[in-house]
């Protein structure tokens, strides 16, 4: 049955949701062996997926493990989702924002497994800060100051969970149809009744071309539709790191800056332009107009307040947030103008650093990390410094032609 399942996939048959239903969920019994799913999700990866194909698989999905009830809030709840980018602080930016204009943000986040931590790592580098919240606390905060984020408490769709831990490790991480599964998968069993997605495209993200992203636009808002819960999308560059600071304690302080209006540039674009979208599906209102409220929030310091009661709501001590760490520069060895900045490259240094996790139970050194000092089409001058690493291991080691384009 098992066999047969994947060589009609692999003959390019539309599979029924009770096939889809066999495999899967006997994998997740362990029924359904690695090399089995490993031979089927290539299948998927080769031959791609219908649209029923693939609301049956993200049913699956959700129906593995638990649904959030967060129908103890009546607003209507608006999530944010990042396909995952080097230097992406914009949750701890557009969390604040969008909870200052009285829209509650309710988020379950993840801890990072690759290159750079996730937001609940970058959380956790705040002294004190306390990510693991019982479903009463999360309640409470929620209807105190409209802002939670928190590791995940439930079991949301532990079979999307298995099933990315083998893609990751049979070059199937790449499939359209899997990855608008198994993110749409997460967010609705998350609670949320509208979503708003930041699909990364470029050398530093899983999306590598435009036209993959636009596919993954389209299924998203497509599976979105099928689930009544409105979705929309931006695409956005991960070519280059987003911002100047990528490591856990670094991105707080750099999301703390924007916060505070001292950060101009594609990371506050990038930020408002989410942050919008979430407002203008919270209160029913034009882009255009959640962008002014948004936008007016950031001035006026409200954005910034929130961000300080949410911290403090959370034990987070943001007055002690220094760096404890040994210094590194990074200077030019020649004249010329910065063409580029690499964000693979910068990843795999900052996760030699020590700012990232190659396997769940490696420990995250929270003061790790890199803060680039130039900027793309910026005057460089020989012995220029083009980038301050943060470490506590000794001599870290770096290929400059590798990371930075000067010419
Ligand atoms: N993010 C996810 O949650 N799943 C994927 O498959 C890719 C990115």
């Amino acid at each position: 049955m098992i066999l047969d399942i994947i060589s009609k996939k692999a003959n390019k048959y539309e599979l029924t949701k009770e096939e889809l239903e066999t495999i899967f969920l006997g994998y997740l019994k362990d029924e359904v062996k690695d090399y089995q799913m490993s031979a089927f999700l290539m299948a998927i990866c080769i031959n791609d997926m219908s649209d029923s194909e693939i609301f049956a698989l993200t049913d699956i999905f959700i129906k593995s493990g638990d649904i959030l009830d967060l129908s103890f809030i009546d607003d209507i709840k608006v999530d944010k989702h990042s396909t995952g980018g080097v230097g992406d602080k914009t949750t701890l930016i557009v969390a604040p924002l969008v909870a200052s204009c009285n829209i509650p943000v309710i988020k379950m986040s993840g801890r990072g497994l690759g290159y750079t931590g996730g937001t609940i790592d970058k959380l956790e580098s705040i002294p004190g800060f306390v990510v693991d919240l019982s479903e009463e606390k999360i309640k409470k905060q929620a209807k105190d100051i409209a802002i939670v984020v928190t590791s995940q408490t439930k079991d949301l769709a532990p079979l999307d969970k298995k099933v990315y831990a083998l893609r990751d490790v049979t070059a199937t991480t790449n499939s359209i149809p899997l990855i608008a599964s198994s993110i749409m998968s997460k967010k609705i069993a998350g609670g949320a009744d509208k979503i708003v997605i930041d699909i990364k495209v470029g050398n530093g993200a899983l999306i590598k071309t435009k036209e993959a992203a636009e596919r993954l636009s389209s299924l998203l808002i497509k599976i979105g539709t099928y689930y009544q819960k409105e979705v929309r999308t931006v695409i956005s560059n991960m070519d280059r790191p987003l911002g100047h600071n990528i490591g856990n304690k670094l991105e707080v302080m750099e999301a703390l800056d924007v916060l505070k209006g001292n950060v101009k540039g594609e990371l506050l674009d990038l930020s408002l332009e989410l942050a919008s979208k979430m407002v203008s599906l919270g209160k029913g209102i034009s882009e255009k107009e959640a962008r002014k409220e948004v936008t007016e929030n950031l001035e006026n310091g409200k954005a910034l307040n929130k961000f300080l009661e949410f911290v403090k709501y959370q034990h987070g001590d943001i007055d002690n947030l220094n760096i404890e760490a040994k210094i590194y520069n990074i200077k030019s060895n020649k004249n010329g103008v910065l063409k580029d900045i690499n964000a693979l490259a910068i990843a795999k240094l900052s996760e030699s650093l020590g700012a990232g996790r190659k396997s769940k139970d490696d420990k995250i050194d929270y003061n790790a990390g890199i803060v680039i000092k130039k900027d793309i089409g910026e005057e460089i001058k020989e012995g220029d410094i083009l980038a301050t690493l943060y470490t506590n291991i000794d001599d870290p080691k770096f290929n400059l032609e590798k990371i930075f384009e000067i010419s």
